[in-house]
């Protein structure tokens, strides 16, 4: 089987290429900059709103779509018609609006053949704290939000699993074994690098200007709403791929130590 893989410098993507050579499949990868791209695979230079080269003769592609809206995603997909995709979706996918629910869709309409890994949230989101948690204080909002954080090495053996077994038409909800406080998740960041980070929380306003006005109408909301009711935690991991999903600890122990 030969696979072509998006985001292969990325957060998944990296750990989704070394899990399909081990498991002894050819990889293609499709990478803006080939000087970033991973070491011992097929190269081809190019953007994921264009992947027709990329995607010509191979049997499967692991599909990102970096974007906020799903805008053009019917044409990029054109080329991927009939081929198996595991696409990298997320929760928000459920409810059919969202960019990740257009995505799905399009996929669908492309192929029988598909496996959609809907996220909650990755580990590698909390790498934007580390900066300020070296200093001893994370100033963030919404510190009570509880949040399932997954270790992108899961999502990634998820897909793997995907491509070398029968995962056709499923949908899988991926999340980290439990559902933690944004300020838990900080005193461990803190555990990793050997100094107490104490959470300080942010008023709105100056979160607003940080993260920029569009990132923040959709975040905010989403945070506030995670204080009552925490992310849910799915056992798919485990069920997929045999072990239970990895601990935030761990990852930040990984990350940090
Ligand atoms: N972060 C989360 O919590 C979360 C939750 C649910 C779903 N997701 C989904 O997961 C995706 C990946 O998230 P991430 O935060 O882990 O990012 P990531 O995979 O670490 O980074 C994005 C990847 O996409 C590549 N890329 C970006 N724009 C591209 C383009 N125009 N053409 C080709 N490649 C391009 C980047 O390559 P370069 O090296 O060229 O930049 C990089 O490899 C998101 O787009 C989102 O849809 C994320």
């Amino acid at each position: 089987m030969k696979v072509l893989v998006t985001g292969a410098t990325g957060n998944t993507g990296r750990h989704v290429v070394d899990g399909l050579k081990d498991a002894g499949a050819a990889v293609r990868v499709l990478v803006r900059d080939p000087a970033k791209a991973p070491h011992g695979v097929e190269v081809v230079q190019g953007d994921i709103t264009d992947p027709a080269a990329a995607a010509e003769g191979v049997d499967a592609v692991y599909l990102l779509w970096p974007f906020y809206t799903a805008d053009g995603v019917e044409t990029a997909l054109e080329s991927m018609k009939d081929k198996k995709i595991v696409y990298l979706s997320a929760m928000g996918a459920e409810d059919g609006g969202s960019s990740w629910g257009h995505v799905e869709k399009a996929v669908r309409n492309v192929t029988g053949d598909w496996t959609f890994l809907r996220v909650t949230g990755l580990a590698t989101n909390t790498l934007g704290w580390v900066e300020q948690a070296e200093t001893g204080t994370v100033r963030a909002p919404y510190g009570q939000a509880k949040r399932s954080l997954v270790h992108e090495k899961d999502v990634a053996e998820m897909a793997v699993k995907a491509f070398t077994e029968d995962h056709a038409g499923q949908t899988y909800l991926v999340t980290g074994p439990e559902a933690l406080t944004q300020v838990r998740q900080a005193e461990l960041i803190g555990h990793a690098l050997g100094t107490p980070v104490r959470w300080e929380e942010q008023p709105i306003r100056e979160a607003v200007e940080q993260l920029g006005a569009e990132f923040a109408a959709a975040a905010l909301p989403y945070w506030a709403s995670l204080v009552e009711d925490p992310e849910p935690v799915s056992l798919d991991v485990a069920r997929v791929t045999g072990h239970p999903a990895r601990p935030f600890e761990e990852w930040a122990r990984e990350r940090f130590s």
